[in-house]
């Protein structure tokens, strides 16, 4: 039996971005760059300052790095050496749920008891050694307002992330109080960043001509090197918080998601685009397919990956995952539209971001020509999802044309604890 393919070729429309539309989303977003450095309160984007911009690549010594913002948590010791160089001289990572065992999470922990829990991982990072002095970056992916690079106070969780005790504090502190609660006292927390200004500061670390940080992961975010070029600012690195972009003109399934979500109403670019929610989105939408709306299958972006890169005869590997989740075994007519289904809200969310990126380029090259740049990416759905990258790149060239040649971008691997050591690096030198 195939699907009804009415229903599925409207489910399809409705994931799909014509090149107009995107052209316009492009153009939307760019004028709400404009809008968030104008006048904040009429733009989507909460463009916040990170009071940090590029590194030398000159940067050395050996500092700690904290990476929270996904399911796992990393604490890293990595030792700069100048000139691009780096080496990671330990690194140690936990989840910060592991069902039935314990969760730092939900919305019955508490934050004490993850800060403390981040606190003894930094000690197993350090071997428990309590002489020598160490500065620590922190990577918090999650809106944050600062002050300096130091202060840096949680708007409000994102990524389905609900701890008590955390909105409207100052990361820093608590995880300083936790630390001293440990009895850790040589370790000194001295900037917190996110993750896409990590990426940002990791890449151009590393390379020249990188000025656009993003991750495209669990959450999706983006960040840019603003020039101020007309005022006496010196240029700092802005975390646009672009999942929050709200421009966007959400189907049936993104507003169902959206409802049934910890924050309704908030984060609908990236509710339509990363990882965390893509598969909730294909699970929604085999809903329809199968006639039980109501059935959440518990599809993730991992599940969807296997279904788009089964490149087999019969589509075994799709009818694996889809009976496994969903308790029926589709025949082949239906494999080929489940695999459909899955490339299609994969590249919507890709053509998406591209949006962003490009109307951060334009936005950079003002009335002048665009700039040759590499846009530095990092995260799972980019680095491991079969044919996030092409779609990206079919999307710049669809919105650049001509200029298309002038910007690519690069996998910056690891990009969040490294990112860390630098902008720790970068905090001691004032
Ligand atoms: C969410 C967070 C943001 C982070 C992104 C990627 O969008 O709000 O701060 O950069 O996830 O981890």
């Amino acid at each position: 039996m195939a699907f009804d393919q009415k229903e599925f070729q409207s489910i399809i429309d409705e994931f799909t971005i014509d090149g107009e539309r995107l052209r316009e989303i492009a153009a939307n977003f760019r004028q709400d760059l404009k809008l968030g450095l104008a006048s904040p309160e009429e733009s989507s984007l909460r463009m916040l300052k990170s009071y940090v911009g590029l590194p030398t690549g000159k940067e050395k010594g050996e500092y700690l790095a904290l990476d929270f913002g996904g399911t796992n948590v990393r604490v890293l010791r990595i030792r700069l050496e100048g000139a691009g160089k780096y080496e990671v001289v330990k690194k140690v990572a936990k989840p910060l749920r592991v069902d039935g065992e314990y969760d730092y999470v939900g919305a019955g922990a508490k934050a004490e008891e993850m800060f403390d829990f981040l606190a003894d991982l930094i000690d197993e990072a350090i071997d428990g050694d309590h002489g020598t002095k160490y500065l620590l970056g922190h990577t918090f992916s999650f809106p944050s307002e600062q002050t300096d690079l130091y202060n840096a106070k949680l708007i409000i969780w994102t990524k389905e992330f609900a701890t008590a005790g955390v909105e409207g504090k100052v990361v820093n502190d608590l995880l300083e109080e936790a630390l001293s609660r440990k009895g850790i006292r040589n370790v000194e927390p001295v900037a917190v960043i996110n993750d896409t200004v990590a990426v940002l500061l990791s890449a151009a670390y590393k390379q020249d001509r990188v000025y656009i940080g993003s991750i495209y992961a669990t959450g999706h975010n983006t960040c840019y090197l603003e020039p101020y070029e007309d005022s006496a600012e010196p240029p700092m690195i802005l975390n646009l918080e672009s999942g929050g972009f709200s421009k966007l003109a959400p189907n049936h399934y993104d507003t169902l998601l959206d409802e049934s979500s910890e924050k309704p109403g908030e984060q609908r670019l990236e509710k339509m685009a990363s990882g965390r929610y893509m598969g909730e989105l294909f699970s929604m939408t085999l809903g329809t397919l199968f006639g039980d709306e109501k059935e959440n299958y518990g599809f993730t972006s991992i599940d969807m990956s296997g279904i788009i890169s089964d490149a087999s005869e019969e589509l075994d590997e799709v009818a694996s995952i889809v009976s496994g989740k969903a308790g029926r075994t589709p025949d082949r007519a239906e494999r080929q539209d489940i695999q459909k289904l899955a490339k299609t809200i994969l590249n919507r969310s890709a053509r998406l971001v591209t949006a962003t990126f490009v109307g951060i380029v334009w936005q950079l090259a003002g009335k002048g020509d665009v700039t040759e740049q590499h846009v530095a990416v990092d995260g799972s759905v980019y680095e491991k999802m079969p044919g996030a990258k092409e779609d990206i790149m079919r999307a710049l060239s669809e919105l650049l044309g001509q200029d298309a040649p002038k910007v690519d971008t690069v996998l910056d691997n690891g990009g969040s604890g490294l990112g860390a050591a630098i902008a720790a690096a970068m905090a001691q030198k004032g």
